[in-house]
């Protein structure tokens, strides 16, 4: 068989012929930064979760909605972690759309989202990119870029959208997500969201992570409502509390394709008093 050609805005290292989170993703998205490898394992995913496409454009819609409130509500800084490869509606556009001078530093582990980050933002002082680990979060706060672009004493807006998933419980993500908040000034918000099985289809999620776990290193690990909901301890969570993404203050019926159903990632946005 053919090799797949290597673009070149791939960074040395990187083997295409894996397939990675950000890069599937970036496939259900209908991105252009994913491989053979990546779209061989999405659409095997489709294939047990018909609606995975739907899931995650519903996901980066409530990640639209959610800052568009932030930013309504005054916060004009964001810290988005495990921000993914960059695609249409990403927060700096969102937020310097409302307010020019808006900062957004987004963080991530996977060289291609980096690199493209990086490509994009060229040329933005108030935006910038940290290769970064979410496990190592007081790496993060102390990082020189989140101290030059973010003023920790000021309100800000905290982003961690599906990627909770990616850390299992021996890192502890509630003890990450009580090192962040405890970093957070009082009135910052937190928009997370994260994978369950929860529902009346818990098999449908759980034959979809089976098949991730089999083909991609990194695991993911879907959870309960109840275990997701701890992740907001020390946060006030807003109405309409943790609900399936497209449910979350939806702007038009069109938000909730087919209506109300389930979604497989809850989303939920709360502030801290
Ligand atoms: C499903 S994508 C979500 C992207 C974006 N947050 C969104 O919701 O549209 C998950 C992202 O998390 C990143 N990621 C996974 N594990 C991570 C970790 N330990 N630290 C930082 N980023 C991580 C992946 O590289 C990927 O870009």
């Amino acid at each position: 068989m053919a090799e797949e050609a290597r673009p070149d805005w791939v960074p040395p290292g990187v083997d295409t012929r894996r397939a990675n989170v950000a890069r599937i993703y970036d496939y259900w998205l209908g991105g252009t930064h994913n491989f053979l490898a990546d779209q061989d394992v999405g659409r095997a995913i489709v294939a047990v979760e018909p609606k995975m496409r739907e899931i995650a454009r519903a996901n980066r819609a409530f990640l639209g909605r959610a800052v568009r409130f932030l930013t309504a509500s005054g916060i004009n800084q964001f810290l988005d972690l495990g921000s993914g490869i960059p695609t249409s509606g990403n927060v700096h556009e969102i937020a310097q759309q409302a307010d020019p001078r808006s900062r957004v530093v987004y963080v991530d582990v996977d060289p291609v989202a980096i690199a493209h980050s990086k490509a994009i933002l060229a040329g933005n002082d108030n935006a910038a990119i940290v290769e970064a680990d979410l496990r190592e979060p007081e790496k993060i706060l102390a990082h020189d870029t989140v101290g030059r672009l973010i003023d920790l004493s000021r309100p800000v807006g905290l982003i961690v959208l599906a990627v909770l998933q990616f850390i299992g419980d021996e890192a502890n993500p509630w003890q990450i997500m009580a090192t962040l908040r405890d970093a957070m000034a009082p009135g910052s918000y937190l928009v997370l969201g994260h994978a369950t099985d929860e529902g009346s289809r818990p098999t449908v999620m759980q034959a979809a992570e089976t098949v991730y776990n089999r083909s991609v290193s990194t695991q993911i690990h879907l959870r309960s409502r109840a275990e997701i909901l701890d992740l907001f301890d020390g946060y006030d969570l807003l109405e309409p509390g943790l609900v399936y993404t497209p449910m979350w203050r939806p702007d038009a019926p069109a938000d909730v394709p087919g209506g109300p159903a389930e979604y497989g990632v809850f989303g939920g946005v709360a502030r801290k008093t």
